[in-house]
């Protein structure tokens, strides 16, 4: 892995207790999926990093330097299909919610990839993501209310959880986007819905025809086709919503952007 500006053996590597980001989740991350030893899109989620950086006011070591972490963290660890994943905190400081003057801790880690199921269970979660909170769009590591909705989801055999917002429309998954089919055509929810503008949802966004309107949970219920989209997941199909399995598993629409966004990976690993 790689830690503060060199590489370091996982073993060795050190943060303090009073890091930031462990105390009080203040940090930023980006999780890439590598292709043939390659990081994906980087370009994309190394823009996105800076923003939800601006967004808590945390200091960014320059983009050239991060790249060069994540290509070294790849080659010495001889990662081919895997996973990165870029963590910036506000570094060593108070316990409470003040952010000392250290700087900040920056961590660059890569795996092999765990595939993913071919297709996912969903579940509605009781809790709403909050489309007006401070942190709505930004890829923060403060993730807890994101680890009781995955384990309310997964207690229920589904396997993500799904959230609506404080409008009651559908918003995100805990670690995706989501893509529904109605009329033949798909729709995704906007950004004002307060979902984090997922690199491969703005890809598949893209390369298909795409409506960005607020999508009601009815219409979750009563998709065609719906699926989920990440960087490690990719285009994936759902099956059942609370348990209701869906129409079509893949249906065309969802093999079709899966098919897009396999090609745009071919054709250039920076899109
Ligand atoms: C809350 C949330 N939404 C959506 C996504 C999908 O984003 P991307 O396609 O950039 O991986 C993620 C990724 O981890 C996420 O954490």
């Amino acid at each position: 892995m790689w830690l503060d500006g060199r590489l370091v053996d996982a073993a060795d590597a050190r943060v303090s207790v009073l890091d930031h980001g462990l105390t009080v989740g203040d940090g930023v991350f980006e999780t890439m999926r590598a292709y043939d030893g390659r990081a994906f899109a980087v370009g994309r989620h190394l823009e996105r990093l800076a923003a939800s950086a601006a967004g808590l006011r945390l200091r960014l070591p320059p983009a050239g330097v991060v790249r060069g972490a994540i290509d070294s963290v790849l080659a010495s660890n001889g990662i081919v299909d895997g996973v990165v994943r870029v963590t910036v905190t506000g570094g060593t400081g108070p316990m409470g919610s003040a952010r000392g003057n250290a700087e900040p801790t920056v961590i660059v880690v890569g795996a092999d990839l765990v595939a993913w199921p071919p297709t996912a269970d969903v579940a509605v979660v009781p809790w709403p993501r909050n489309e007006r909170g401070a942190l709505s769009g930004l890829k923060s590591i403060s993730y807890g209310e994101n680890v009781v909705a995955l384990a309310w989801a997964r207690d229920r055999g589904a396997d993500e959880a799904l959230f609506a917002n404080l409008a009651g429309d559908l918003c995100e998954g805990t670690s995706t986007n989501v893509f529904v089919a109605l009329g033949g055509r798909l729709y995704t929810p906007p950004l004002s819905a307060g979902c984090l503008a997922g690199v491969t949802r703005q890809l598949v966004t893209e390369a298909c025809e795409v409506v960005e309107r607020d999508l009601s949970l009815a219409e979750l219920a009563g998709a065609e086709e719906a699926f989920l989209t990440s960087s490690t997941r990719e285009v994936q199909p759902i099956r059942a919503v609370d348990a209701s399995p869906l129409p079509a598993v893949p249906g065309s629409l969802t093999r079709a952007a899966a098919e897009a966004l396999a090609a745009l990976i071919v054709a250039d690993i920076d899109p």
